[in-house]
């Protein structure tokens, strides 16, 4: 049976959702007023290497977590648990796995927690006590059903939506999600030869939680993006006006996915990290028995752009840690004399 039909077959319901994603900035202060001033995130708390923020409609304590770091890249991602017993059942599972780095103490927002890696090194945990969000009186809003007021400036993001992992191989990769986790496969692209270099993957509703791509670098565990959602496409063309006049790059978009079927921006934060905004989530999936969608290797240019000019060829090989910059940050580590 595949990894597929394992999933489909039984469904586990361990994995809740995508908590908190974490970017290591070069710039933190940058980074920290793109995504506060023009994404109008809420700055929760500032610690000495790190800053957490929240957008508006994010339950919990922080769902963005930006770290100090010699260069851009992926930080811990964290993963909500369904309940404790969840939480401890899929402690063991990973351990078995060899993946596995061991529970960890809780941290700012976070309860004890126990943490892996994927195949390529991605730093994740999963943890299952939280704190929700502690909301300034200035910040309340009488509509209830909504954490906290609609910030007014930039063009507020509504909630932490999906990250996009590089890989250098995508299969195993994402069967260890499958695996391990219950995630599930909503499509991918599988090339002539076999070779799947995307697959998008989930564990709610949403088209993918988590997403992984080949990278062309060959390079193990590095970030493609990380995703924030409107629900509102016309915010995509107000938020890239925003970043012109800013001066942050605009990568690619507004454009249509094929795959998902979402509406997309892609810029470039400050720190050099790419960020996907979302107009829409596309299609849901609420269906138990779904099949996954393959796209072919003729299809990859209809799967990723259905609208829009044709990406960028920086789209398919720019990630971070971005590969100069990490090779000058060694040859630099290199020539400073060892401590004494
Ligand atoms: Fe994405």
């Amino acid at each position: 049976m595949s990894h597929e039909q394992k999933a489909a077959a039984e469904p586990l319901h361990e994995v809740a959702m995508l908590a908190a994603t974490e970017i290591y900035s070069p710039c933190r202060r940058d980074s920290v007023d793109f995504f506060s001033k023009i994404l109008g995130m809420y700055i929760v708390r500032e610690d000495a290497n790190a800053t957490y923020l929240r957008s508006y409609e994010d339950p919990f304590a922080y769902s963005l977590k930006i770290t100090d770091g010699t260069q851009a890249g992926p930080g811990l991602q964290s993963f909500r648990a369904h309940s404790q017993a969840a939480l401890e059942r899929r402690a063991e599972v990973l351990e078995a796995s060899g993946l596995g780095d061991g529970w960890k103490a809780g941290e700012f927002g976070h309860g004890k927690a126990y943490h892996f890696r994927t195949p390529d090194g991605h730093r994740m945990k999963l943890f299952f006590d939280v704190d929700y969000a502690v909301v300034a009186e200035k910040d309340r809003t009488t509509l209830r059903n909504r954490p906290s007021k609609r910030p007014a400036q930039g063009i507020p993001v509504r909630r932490l939506d999906h990250i996009n992992l590089l890989c250098s191989n995508v299969t195993t990769n994402k069967n260890m999600m499958i695996d391990t986790l219950g995630f599930r496969l909503s499509e991918h692209i599988v090339m002539d030869d076999g070779n799947e270099i995307a697959a998008w993957t989930r564990v709610t509703n949403l088209v993918h939680d988590v997403a992984f791509m080949l990278d062309a670098a060959g390079e193990k565990g590095r970030l493609h993006h990380v995703a924030f959602w409107y629900g509102i496409p016309q915010h995509l063309m107000d938020v890239a006006e925003l970043c012109v006049q800013e001066g942050i790059k605009v990568e690619a978009g507004p454009g249509k996915h094929g795959i998902s079927q979402a509406l997309f921006l892609y810029v470039i934060e400050p720190g050099g990290n790419r960020v996907e905004l979302f107009g829409d989530a596309g299609y849901l999936i609420f269906d138990p028995t779904w099949k996954p969608v393959t796209w072919t290797q003729d299809e990859v240019q209809t799967g990723i752009m259905w609208v829009g000019a044709d990406l960028p060829q920086d789209f398919f090989v720019y990630g971070t840690p971005i590969l100069e910059a990490a090779s000058a940050a060694e040859e630099t580590r290199q020539s400073e004399p060892a401590e004494a």
